[in-house]
């Protein structure tokens, strides 16, 4: 008789992990006193109350709203003067978002593999890569894993390039005690629905630097000039990339819970770090020693399948969602592999045939991921993550293709 779900065995759980977002009618309070207000965009005081907490709470100086993360790092980029043939050196291993950012000022992506079963840029491959057309790095602390910094800064301050954290998936995550988006020029959320700090959608660039910020308020607000500004008009050009005062209400609200639930999938994600360290065939990739915190968008593993009987990743996740574990992997390609860097924004062919990431392809192929929304359940709901991989160890033989 099978004993594995996914043969028809019993499952080890069938109750759902937590959903997300998840609801608090405090939320509702400040959405229906924005509504009576009628400000409901230029002029409101939710955005730039939201801009200043979120601010500190990460460790910056200043904050600009903006309408999502691509926007944040298209006009990080913009204000980093990255403009045509410019290039811009980033991880072969993210979300496209960091890449079309880069190309909608019709800079050029140059891609650095990622550091040895990790998920992270290799920083001390970074500075091969660097040209006299480089302008700026973006590292990306992919599920809130936060990349090296202090390698990444001593690079850029030799090499004079900017530096632009794609925080996307990093709220709350700190690097030494402090958070991420406090340390390179610019520092750019997201705040679409799956984030750990969500509106539906949303962005937010951070900086420490007054011109930077007054320039950057006036590339998302058509080019008017910070009401605080110190500077006067210095980027006349810009755009409307505002933020809404309901997305503001929303995040000010949710806001006040990110501290304890940051803690909460924290502990959870070493939790999970500690048993599944205890089970050969699945490699923790933990956090740098550091990383004072993982802001935890996910959490990431890696598949050894030589382990697991050479069983495929791909069996050995439909197995644990049998048994009720919501187990997946996130990017299957190397970005520079992607059908949209066929040609840049002037319809020139770009190639990218030189580009060699083996620990990307790698982790492309044996990467694991659970989503925020499972770190936010119990420690009884972690049990059953473990107690899941356990049993398909045990009775691997039950899975073996072929
Ligand atoms: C790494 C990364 N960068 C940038 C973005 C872009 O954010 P948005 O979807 O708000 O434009 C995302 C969103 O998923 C992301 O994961």
């Amino acid at each position: 008789m099978s004993v594995l779900a996914v043969n028809g065995g019993e499952p080890v759980r069938d109750k759902a992990f937590p959903s997300w977002p998840s609801l608090d009618p405090k939320d509702l309070e400040l959405f229906e006193s924005i509504y009576k207000s009628k400000v409901w965009g230029v002029g409101g005081s939710h955005v730039p109350e939201f801009a200043n907490s979120f601010a500190e709470f990460q460790g910056a100086k200043y904050g600009v709203c903006v309408n999502s993360g691509t926007t944040a790092l298209y006009l990080a980029l913009k204000a980093a003067d990255v403009g045509p043939g410019d290039e811009v050196i980033t991880t072969a291993y993210t979300f496209q978002a960091t890449v079309v950012a880069i190309m909608m000022t019709h800079g050029i992506p140059v891609f650095v593999d990622t550091a040895p079963d990790s998920f992270l840029i290799d920083a001390s491959k970074i500075e091969e890569a660097i040209t006299e057309r480089t302008k700026a790095i973006i590292p990306v602390h992919i599920a809130g894993y936060p990349a090296d910094m202090d390698s990444i800064l001593d690079i850029a301050e030799r090499h004079n390039l900017r530096v632009i954290e794609d925080c996307a998936q990093a709220h709350g995550a700190e690097w030494r005690g402090k958070g991420v988006g406090s340390w390179g020029d610019f520092g750019c959320f997201s705040f679409q629905s799956s984030k750990n700090l969500c509106a539906g959608e949303g962005g937010i660039v951070l900086m420490n630097d007054r011109q930077l910020y007054e320039r950057l308020f006036s590339l998302h607000n058509c080019g008017r000039t910070a009401p605080d500004a110190e500077y006067g008009n210095i980027e006349p050009f810009g755009a409307n990339f505002r933020m809404t005062e309901w997305q503001a209400g929303i995040l000010l609200s949710r806001l006040t819970r990110l501290e304890s639930e940051t803690n909460h999938r924290h502990m959870n994600m070493r939790w999970l770090d500690g048993w599944f360290g205890e089970i050969p065939g699945i490699k923790v990739t933990t956090l740098d020693p550091r990383a004072t915190r993982g802001g935890s968008h996910g959490y990431k593993a890696i598949f050894d399948s030589e382990e697991f009987e050479d069983i495929s990743r791909e069996t050995f996740i439909k197995a644990m969602r049998a048994e009720g574990i919501p187990l997946g992997y996130w990017y299957s390609t190397p970005m520079f592999r992607s059908e949209f860097l066929e040609s840049n924004t002037f319809g020139e062919k770009l190639d990218f045939s030189d580009t060699n990431c083996p620990e990307t392809e790698k982790i492309c192929q044996s990467g694991l991921a659970l989503g925020q929304n499972v770190l936010m359940g119990t420690e009884e709901d972690m049990e059953d993550i473990v107690k899941a991989a356990i049993k398909i160890r045990r009775n691997v033989g039950e899975l073996k293709e072929g």
